[in-house]
């Protein structure tokens, strides 16, 4: 039986891929399948929690018990996430949220065309960063770094700069890590320096890893 350990406490977790249009048809995206954001949503249910999922699109049935919000561009989930912020005690940002979107999108689709087309990328906003911004004494912070190279100084980069508690490193090069499959392997990286290894375990239970330590830190943070 799954202690309610979470119970009293109202869980945000962002999930999946956001689609930048550059006309109503076409759009640029990542292959994340949200698989990981939705292993947390459910084990943060299931320990009792009230759960907020804030999901890009994905083909993964929404979880019983859940409010489920969908969302396609960044700046939808940034709107859906900031909203919702005041009344939550953690955020878990397990979306890969485009860093870009097309600086324009057409109102039309955009004819075949001879030759080259340049689209030209504008930033999105950072979710995250804002959260940090914004976060209460009270509220823990939780993001995922993907990264090729330089895994854990960008990563703990990430950590200060967006005013993190808790960051979870993804190997999306290493075979069957990340991407699409149903596990996972992360390194967990703490604003004092720790890192904890999860090894190749399943979702799940990367999800149970984060969930124990998001308990910890709120109870750290009411003492
Ligand atoms: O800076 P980078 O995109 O690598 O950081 C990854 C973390 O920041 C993830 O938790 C992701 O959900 C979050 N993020 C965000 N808004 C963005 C880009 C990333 O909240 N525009």
């Amino acid at each position: 039986l799954t202690p309610k350990d979470l119970e009293g406490y109202t869980v945000l977790v962002t999930a999946g891929p956001t689609r930048e249009y550059f006309d109503p048809v076409r759009f640029i995206s990542n292959p994340s399948s949200g698989k990981m954001g939705y292993a947390v949503a459910e084990a943060a249910r299931d320990r009792g929690a009230r759960v907020i999922l804030v999901s890009g699109p994905t083909a993964l049935p929404a979880p019983w018990g859940v409010e489920v919000v969908h969302v396609e561009r960044a700046e939808e989930m940034h709107a859906a996430v900031l909203e919702r912020f005041p009344e939550t005690d953690a955020v878990v940002m397990a979306a890969a949220v485009a860093d870009w979107r097309p600086a324009r999108t057409a109102s039309e689709k955009t004819p075949k065309q001879e030759g080259k087309n340049v689209v030209e990328l504008a930033p999105t906003p950072d979710i995250l960063a804002e959260l940090g911004r914004r976060k209460a004494p009270g509220q823990v912070l939780v993001g995922f770094a993907m990264e090729t190279r330089a895994g854990r100084e960008r990563a703990r980069a990430k950590l200060e700069r967006k005013n993190l508690d808790l960051i979870a490193l993804n190997f999306p090069t290493r075979a069957g890590s990340a991407f699409g499959g149903d596990h996972n392997e992360v390194e967990l990286l703490f604003p004092d320096g720790r890192v904890e290894a999860t090894g190749r375990v399943r979702k799940r239970a990367v999800a149970e890893r984060v969930l124990d330590h998001v308990r910890e830190l709120l109870i750290a943070k009411e003492a």
